[in-house]
C-alpha cells in the first residue's frame, strides 16, 4: 500500500524515521513538560532514600539546602524554560522537515540507472513474492494507507459494487469491510474473490469469517448472498457468477502494478463483465506513475528493489493501461481521479452505448471468450471444491 503512492519502502523508512524523531520529541515533552524537574525532584528523592535509607536522608528528613535548590529551579524553569522549549520544539521540526527535504531532494535528482526500467517488457514478473509476503501483508500497508487515506477511497468504490461483483487480485480482503452486504439495503447479491496466491486468499477467507461470520449466522447479511474464495490467475477464464451469470461489477485494487501482464488482466476481466447492462462498472484503485518528473524519477530508480521485495511495480502508466483496454473493448471511462501527486489512480469504466447494443443484440448466441469463460469454470470450480 500497496499499497500516490510514495514508494512502500520510502515511506517506511521515512516513517521510521518520524517515528524516532517523534519519540525523541515525546521524551523531550515528558522530561520538560509533563514532568519537569521541580515536580519530579521530591518523588526521584523518595525514591533514592527507599533504595538506599541508609545513606540518603527521607524526603521529611531532607535538608532544607536540598528544598531551596528545588524551589530555585522552579523558578529557573518559569522564567526561561517557555522560550527554550519553543526554540527546541521548533528546532526539532526544522532538522527534521530539512533532512527529509534532503532526501527527497537527493533521492529525486540522482540519475535513473535504467531510464527504460517502466517498459513493460523490461519488468520481471514478481507475483509469486505474494505467496511469502500474505501473513504480514497487511501489517506491511496498513499504516501508510491510514495516513494517505486509501481507506476512504477503497470503502468509497467497494460501496458502489452491485449485483454479481467478482475482486479480482484481492489480496488479503483488504476492501471486505466495505461492501454493501446488509440484510435490509445490501446490494451485493454474490461476492467472488479471486487472487493469484493461495496464501493471500487464505487470509482473505479468514478474514471474512471474522469480520462477517457472526453476522451472516445471526442473519444480519443478505440471506440470499453467496460468497466464494478462488485461487487463481485473473489472465485466464474464470468463473462465471455463482448464480450462473457473467458480472455487474468488477472490482480490482493495487493489482496492476502486480501481475506481468496488465493490459491483458484488463481486457479479460472486461471479458467477464456483463456488458449487456449500461450499468455495469469496472472499478479500480491503482498505483503507478506521477505526473511530476522528479517523483517518477524517485519511482524509476527505485522500482527494480522495490518490485523484487513487495512484488508491485509502481512505476507503470496505469491511465495509458486503461486508456488502451477501454478502446480495444469499447468501454468508456466515465471517471478518472488522482491522487498523492497523481501516482494513485481511480477509474470508472462502463460499457459505452454502443457495446450496450451489440452485446443485448448478441445474447442468446454468447461470444467465443463466454463459452470459454464457462467450460473452464467447471474445471476452476472442481479445482476450489464449488459446486
Ligand atoms: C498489491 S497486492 C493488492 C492486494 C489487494 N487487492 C489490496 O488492495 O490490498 C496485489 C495482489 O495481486 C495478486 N495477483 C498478481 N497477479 C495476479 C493475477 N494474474 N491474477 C490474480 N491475482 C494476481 C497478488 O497475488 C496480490 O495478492
Amino acid at each position: 500500500m500497496l499499497p500516490t503512492t510514495i514508494p512502500l519502502h520510502i515511506v517506511s523508512s521515512r516513517l521510521y524515521w518520524i517515528s524516532i524523531s517523534l519519540t525523541h520529541f515525546r521524551l523531550m515533552l515528558l522530561r520538560r513538560v509533563v514532568f519537569p524537574r521541580h515536580v519530579v525532584a521530591p518523588y526521584a528523592r523518595a525514591y533514592a532514600a527507599r533504595a538506599s535509607p541508609k545513606s540518603l536522608p527521607r524526603r521529611q528528613h531532607a535538608p532544607s539546602a536540598a528544598r531551596q535548590e528545588s524551589a530555585s529551579s522552579t523558578t529557573g524553569q518559569t522564567s526561561s524554560g517557555a522560550p527554550r522549549r519553543a526554540w527546541l520544539i521548533t528546532g526539532t521540526f526544522g532538522v527534521g522537515l530539512g533532512f527529509y527535504t534532503l532526501q527527497l531532494y537527493l533521492a529525486a535528482s540522482k540519475p535513473c540507472h535504467n531510464p527504460h526500467i517502466a517498459d513493460l517488457a523490461q519488468q520481471k514478473d514478481v507475483a509469486v513474492r505474494y505467496d511469502y509476503t500474505a501473513s504480514s501483508f497487511d501489517s506491511d500497508v496498513g499504516l501508510s494507507e491510514l495516513l494517505m487515506g486509501i481507506n476512504g477511497i477503497r470503502k468509497k468504490l467497494a460501496q458502489k459494487c452491485h449485483g454479481e461483483v467478482l475482486e479480482v487480485s484481492c489480496g488479503t480482503g483488504r476492501n471486505l469491510g466495505y461492501y454493501s452486504l446488509n440484510s435490509a439495503s445490501g446490494i451485493v447479491s454474490t461476492l467472488s474473490f479471486n487472487d493469484l496466491s493461495s496464501q493471500m486468499i487464505d487470509v482473505c477467507r479468514n478474514k471474512w469469517e471474522t469480520i462477517y461470520g457472526f453476522k451472516a449466522r445471526s442473519g444480519q447479511l443478505r440471506h440470499d448472498l453467496k460468497v466464494r474464495f478462488m485461487t487463481g490467475s485473473a489472465l485466464e477464464p474464470m468463473p462465471l457468477s455463482p448464480n450462473g451469470k457473467k458480472y455487474d461489477t468488477i472490482f480490482q485494487t493495487m493489482g496492476l502494478c502486480s501481475t506481468a501482464a496488465p493490459l491483458q488482466l484488463l481486457e479479460n476481466i472486461i471479458a467477464h463483465l456483463d456488458t449487456s447492462k449500461p450499468d455495469s462498472r469496472i472499478l479500480l484503485l491503482e498505483h503507478g506513475r506521477s505526473y511530476m518528473p522528479w517523483m517518477n524519477n524517485i519511482l524509476d530508480e527505485s522500482a527494480e528493489k522495490h518490485a523484487e521485495l513487495h512484488g508491485c511495480w509502481f512505476n507503470r502508466d496505469i491511465g495509458q493501461l486503461v486508456q488502451e483496454a477501454a478502446e480495444k473493448t469499447g468501454m468508456e471511462i466515465v471517471g478518472e481521479r488522482r491522487h498523492h501527486f497523481g501516482t494513485t489512480w481511480v477509474f470508472e469504466l462502463k460499457p459505452s452505448d454502443e457495446l450496450v447494443k451489440r452485446t443485448s443484440s448478441s445474447l442468446g448466441a454468447p461470444s467465443t471468450s463466454v463459452q470459454t469463460a464457462s467450460n473452464e469454470s467447471t474445471t476452476w470450480l472442481n479445482r476450489i471444491g464449488w459446486k
